[in-house]
């Protein structure tokens, strides 16, 4: 790890054992927790294969799976993932920091639909890490694709910066609102949703289309993805067994 979360410096050493006891706590409560997990199944095509980045012990990834997404949830903290794993078994849950994020050298090589960081992720990440966070998210969706991102506008990332650092990961600002539930953005929200869209085109090689890399250090040229999905990675084969949507170019083009 590089430079070190702030969900680490900032926090005392009892705030992931808190963490998990509240969102078990509203759960037991019956607390509404698949807002964010509601917006993204509307706006990616069934059974997608979505990123949970900086998941936390689960609750949007696994919602995500409820509905019949593919999930795999990533977070820098092993005491959460474990949570994770004991309460929603099913996606894949794996400790890592999203700044440095390479999943194809873990074995997962198949680019994502979606990613979501929500909870505020962005600001409990290394202070100057954002922009790689994003870069790093961005190289693991595919293009086309999309990285839904909330955090709160009072917490020391002003949407500025946040909008630098999207541009210069290689996305594009395509909605702002104020809430997970679409309340519509305003400059003065204490919430900001933003729904970041990678573009399509370019080479293969260019920062637009980063995931060619990812599959390339699979050891597999991007256009054979039928041996990557026999030989190599076993989550690509699944995917194409399940008919997965790849490209859904637009809103209105998904199913
Ligand atoms: C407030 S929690 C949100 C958890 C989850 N997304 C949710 O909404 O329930 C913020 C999360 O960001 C994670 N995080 C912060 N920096 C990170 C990093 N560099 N890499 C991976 N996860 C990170 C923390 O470990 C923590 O789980």
């Amino acid at each position: 790890m590089g430079i070190p979360p702030r969900w680490f410096t900032d926090k005392g050493p009892e705030h992931s054992r808190w963490y998990i006891d509240r969102f078990r706590q509203m759960a037991a409560d019956g607390v509404d927790l698949a807002g964010e997990a509601r917006l993204l199944d509307a706006i990616v095509a069934p059974r997608s294969r979505i990123l949970d980045a900086g998941c936390g012990p689960g609750r949007v990834g696994a919602e995500l799976a409820t509905r019949g997404h593919t999930v795999v949830g990533v977070d820098v903290d092993p005491e959460l993932i474990a949570a994770a794993e004991s309460d929603h078994p099913g996606p894949t849950w794996l400790v890592a920091d999203l700044a440095e994020l390479d999943l194809s050298a873990a074995g997962h090589c198949e680019p994502f639909e979606a990613a979501v960081l929500a909870g505020n992720v962005m600001t409990f990440v290394g202070l100057g890490t954002e922009r790689a966070v994003l870069t790093r998210v961005g190289a693991h969706v595919r293009a086309g694709g999309i990285v839904a991102v909330g955090f709160g506008t009072d917490r020391g990332y002003p949407m500025a910066d946040f909008d630098e650092d999207v541009s210069a990961a290689g996305l594009m600002v395509e909605h702002r609102f104020a809430t997970w539930d679409l309340r519509p953005w305003s400059a003065d929200a204490t919430f900001a949703v933003s729904l970041l869209r990678k573009p399509r085109g370019g080479s293969d090689t260019d920062r637009t289309r980063p995931e060619a890399a990812e599959i390339a250090r699979c050891g597999v040229r991007q256009e054979n993805r039928a041996a990557l999905s026999a030989n190599l990675c076993p989550s690509a084969a699944e995917s194409e067994r399940r008919g997965v949507v790849r490209h859904p170019g637009s809103l209105s083009a998904t199913p």
